[in-house]
């Protein structure tokens, strides 16, 4: 037997560094760093990610055939970093040097760094950023042929691109340029509105329903759309050139208000500016995917890079009718610039076949009954364990009302989202669900919408969605007649964040929800991610263990075990105060 082809995807040193193994093509294992190193969007080179693919499947870095890595270093040093700073000079003194420190300690030096942390001395290949994230994009979604649309904040040099794909061939045809990005003008109204940017992004989708698009006009002055789609950044209003700050004074000075302190009350006004951005950014996300329809005709549109994660926009752009199918990748952001790479290679250097459509998103680890058995042994919590039939049965019906349970099942998903493996799971009936996950478990901001699982076979009688929406990137609308039914995700304009999900994709969690179905009528629930606010989503039996005993969930139910806050000691809940301060706030 021939060997298999193992080939290795890796993005980092920007945010959410990731490892992909693929095995002759397909994909084998996939996870973000930060899960293991509990440090939420570590941007470091993931050892861990890449020791556990290795040990997944039990091979060592000798059987790596190559190793990807997701942008082109030295075209966006040389290139755009040194450019933009001798455009700019002498303003940006201390953000060039904070820049050339990053540069000159890891960037720069890829190869030299993956010998040492990874052990692989090979070749190492390099792809555009953009094109790992088209690639990332493309070859998962089984498509014959499609139309490419990537947005980010900002790659070696391109912040939006338009590429087009047939087969195994994969072509970037168009781009815009830094400083103008689509990515950077919604980071720069995150910062504006008091959030972390790079992480709190979808803060500012969350709260645009709450306001009024009062400042359009505003944003038209900070971003110039052109009818072919292509759009420019009035840089006046940004900093992000020269300075670690994204906006000054003069945006202050067009919206009327200071920039939001973090923490400080939200107030209509910051309501209504985060509707007005969301408004902006899906008018300009829709002309250029009509220009990419008009330019590269396709039934099919793939969408990739940060912005792809807004699934507001999203669905508006599948609703705009243009496209008959949109696939988005469940790791749109820069994770999934290792699959992106990997998969170039795969079809660039060793000329491999498509592998069909990625089947799910759970690449990545699992823990069997010992290690569960072990962690809880180690906490000295009550063991309680249950046969499949009685887990789902006492779990469906542990859900009705208000209870929380934490969720720990099968292998980890890939990109930002928990969808069902390593899940906060709760009653969507339930209304006070919505304000008891927030400040009670997830010690987050209250306005922050939860997102539901629906059953697929039931998705089009809840929602004004007539397809599958596996990875949570679509927002569509509640059905009016089902809004009252599901008040705890129904955001308050009446959208949703819909993960469907079928028996293929996640058989026992489907089971789950199929049981609350069969004893409730409703095939909906709460679905957000394992973990506290600033936390990266759990990622062992540990983690998971954790993040239960300091908060108030409920119920925690890890493989086939469960444990029951009632039945564990006062002095083993611990305090949440201190748990909370391990975690940097998003
Ligand atoms: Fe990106």
């Amino acid at each position: 037997m021939e060997k298999p082809v193992y080939i290795l995807g890796i993005s980092c040193f920007y945010h959410d560094s990731a490892a992909v193994l693929l095995k002759d093509g397909e994909i084998v294992f996939a996870a973000q760093e930060e899960r293991f190193t509990r440090k939420k969007h570590d941007e470091g080179i993931p050892v861990e990610a890449v020791k556990r693919a290795l040990a997944y499947k039990e091979i060592t870095m000798e059987d790596v055939s190559a190793v990807g890595f997701y942008e082109k270093p030295l075209l966006k040093f040389f290139d755009r970093i040194l450019q933009t700073y001798f455009k700019v000079w002498p303003r940006g003194l201390r953000s060039y040097h904070h820049a050339m420190q990053e540069w000159m300690t890891k960037k720069l030096w890829t190869a030299h760094l993956f010998k040492k942390e990874l052990g692989y001395s090979g070749q190492i290949y390099y792809s555009t950023h953009h094109e790992s994230h088209a690639a990332s994009a493309y070859y998962a979604s089984g498509f014959e042929d499609a139309t490419i649309v990537t947005a980010d904040g900002v790659g070696e040099w391109a912040t939006t691109a338009i590429g087009t794909a047939k087969g195994t061939e994969l072509e970037m045809k168009k781009e815009i340029r830094f400083p103008h990005s689509l990515g950077l003008f919604y980071s720069a109204m995150t910062y504006y509105l008091g959030f972390k940017v790079n992480s709190a992004e979808y803060k500012v989708m969350g709260l645009a329903p709450y306001g009024e698009p009062k400042y359009v006009e505003q944003m038209r002055e900070l971003i110039e759309l052109k009818e072919d789609g292509s759009f420019a950044l009035n840089m006046g209003y940004f900093t992000y050139e020269y300075t670690l700050r994204m906006t000054g004074r003069k945006l202050e000075t067009l919206l009327g208000q200071p920039r939001r302190k973090p923490e400080s009350t939200l107030e209509q006004f910051h309501k209504d500016v985060a509707r007005s951005a969301q408004a902006i950014t899906e008018e300009v996300m829709l002309k250029i995917v009509e220009h990419a329809k008009q330019k590269y005709p396709s039934e099919n549109l793939c969408l990739a890079g940060g912005v792809a994660l807004n699934c507001v926009a999203n669905g508006k752009i599948l609703r705009s009718g243009l496209f008959k199918n949109i696939y988005i990748q469940p790791a749109s952001g820069d994770a999934g610039g290792a699959l992106g790479v990997a998969y170039l290679i795969w079809h660039r250097e060793f000329k491999g076949k498509r592998s069909g459509p990625m089947p799910h998103a759970y690449y990545g680890t699992e823990y069997g009954e010992d290690a569960i058995l072990a962690a809880l042994k180690e906490h000295n919590l009550p063991v309680e364990k249950l046969s499949d039939d009685a887990l789902i049965d006492t779990t469906a019906k542990l859900m009705e009302g208000e209870n929380v349970i934490g969720w720990f099942q099968g292998r980890m998903e890939y990109g930002p989202r928990a969808l069902g493996n390593r899940s906060i799971i709760a009653d969507a009936r339930n209304k006070e669900n919505w304000k008891k996950v927030n400040l009670k478990i997830k010690f987050r901001e209250d306005f922050r919408p939860f997102a539901p699982t629906v059953l697929e076979e039931r998705n089009s009688d809840y929602f004004d969605l007539d397809r599958p929406s596996p990875y949570m990137l679509l927002v569509a609308d509640v059905k009016e007649e089902k809004r009252a039914e599901i008040p705890a995700v129904t955001h308050v304009d009446g959208s949703a964040r819909i993960q469907t999900i079928s028996a293929e994709e996640n058989p026992k969690y489907h089971r789950l929800i199929k049981k609350f179905e069969e004893n409730t009528g409703c095939g909906v629930i709460i679905n957000t991610s394992f973990n506290v606010r600033g936390e990266p989503i759990v990622e062992s039996p540990k983690d998971a263990i954790n993040c239960f005993l300091h908060t108030q969930m409920d119920y925690l139910v890890l493989g086939n075990y469960i444990v029951r806050k009632e039945a564990i000691g006062e002095e083993q809940v611990k305090d949440n105060a201190e748990y909370l301060e391990r975690f940097e706030l998003d």
